[in-house]
């Protein structure tokens, strides 16, 4: 499938798990990939394994934010798609009773005003064109409470929802559509290896998903190209859920 052919696709986060799945399966599809990241190693490996351009970026930063999108209509002329992905949860960031007021911070930067500075400054390049396709990456925390609370990630993802929702309504008419993709959890090396020590905690969580396991980062990326593309050409404002059926299961299958 051709269906981002000569679209220019700006992704935060492309160094690494569903961002550069994205970069991958957006190049799949003929898009010039802006991958942009903190790691240099990681975001300059993206980018040359998908014919890309690197841009080094904070996204918590806005001058890197201007930054970033003006290279990138500079050097392809256009702003097409904008993936705001990039995103951290550590692990100062627990339950509310613990978490200190600068990880709570550092996690609301990098993870919502982020997310702020990379829709304030793509509109503008999308308004003038008459279209474009913003996508930010929420998660299905958003939607549903956990007892192992990451309080300032979970704040910072119902932020990402809501803001999205608001812009894709406020731009609806000016071509611009503007997505949540809310997914369940991804099956990264960091939770491999977190799950591999603790079958136990794995379990955990591996119960409440019908279809029985974690996702695959190239099963977000096909829904991200999805929504970028003109086949969801009636599809904004949504808290578009890849979750295995979690946010709707009550009774999961044995
Ligand atoms: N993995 C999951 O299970 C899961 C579930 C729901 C939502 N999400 C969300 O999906 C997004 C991507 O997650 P992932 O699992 O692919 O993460 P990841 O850690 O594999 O990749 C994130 C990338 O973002 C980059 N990054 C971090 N801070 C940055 C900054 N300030 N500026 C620029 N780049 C920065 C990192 O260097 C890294 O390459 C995040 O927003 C995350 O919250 C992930």
């Amino acid at each position: 499938m051709q269906r981002l052919q000569d679209r220019v696709a700006v992704i935060t986060g492309a160094g690494s798990g569903i961002g550069l799945a994205t970069a991958r399966r957006f190049a799949q599809e003929g898009a010039k990939v802006v991958a942009v990241d903190l790691d240099e190693v990681a975001g300059t490996k993206a980018a040359d394994e998908v014919g890309g351009l690197f841009v080094k970026a904070d996204v918590s930063q806005e001058d890197d934010v201007i930054r970033m999108f003006r290279t990138a209509h500079e050097t392809y002329g256009s702003v097409d798609i904008a993936f705001n992905n990039a995103g951290i949860s550590p692990p100062e960031d627990d339950s509310i009773l613990t978490t200190g007021i600068d990880a709570w911070r550092r996690v609301q930067e990098v993870n919502l005003t982020s997310v702020y500075y990379c829709c304030k400054h793509a509109i503008p390049y999308m308004q003038r064109q008459g279209k474009g396709s913003i996508i930010n990456t929420a998660s299905f925390v958003a939607v549903m409470g956990s007892a192992t609370s990451q309080i300032s990630y979970t704040a910072s993802k119902g932020g990402v929802l809501a803001m999205t929702r608001e812009l894709g309504v406020q731009f609806a008419r000016e071509g611009i559509r503007v997505n949540a993709l809310c997914p369940g959890p991804v099956d990264t090396p960091l939770l491999q290896e977190l799950f591999a020590k603790d079958p136990e905690r794995a379990q955990r969580r591996l119960v409440h998903i019908p279809i029985g396991r974690f996702a695959r980062a190239e099963e977000m990326a096909a829904a991200v190209a999805f929504l970028a593309s003109d086949d969801a050409s009636f599809i904004t404002a949504s808290e578009f859920l890849v979750d295995g059926g979690i946010s709707s299961a009550y009774v999961t299958p044995l």
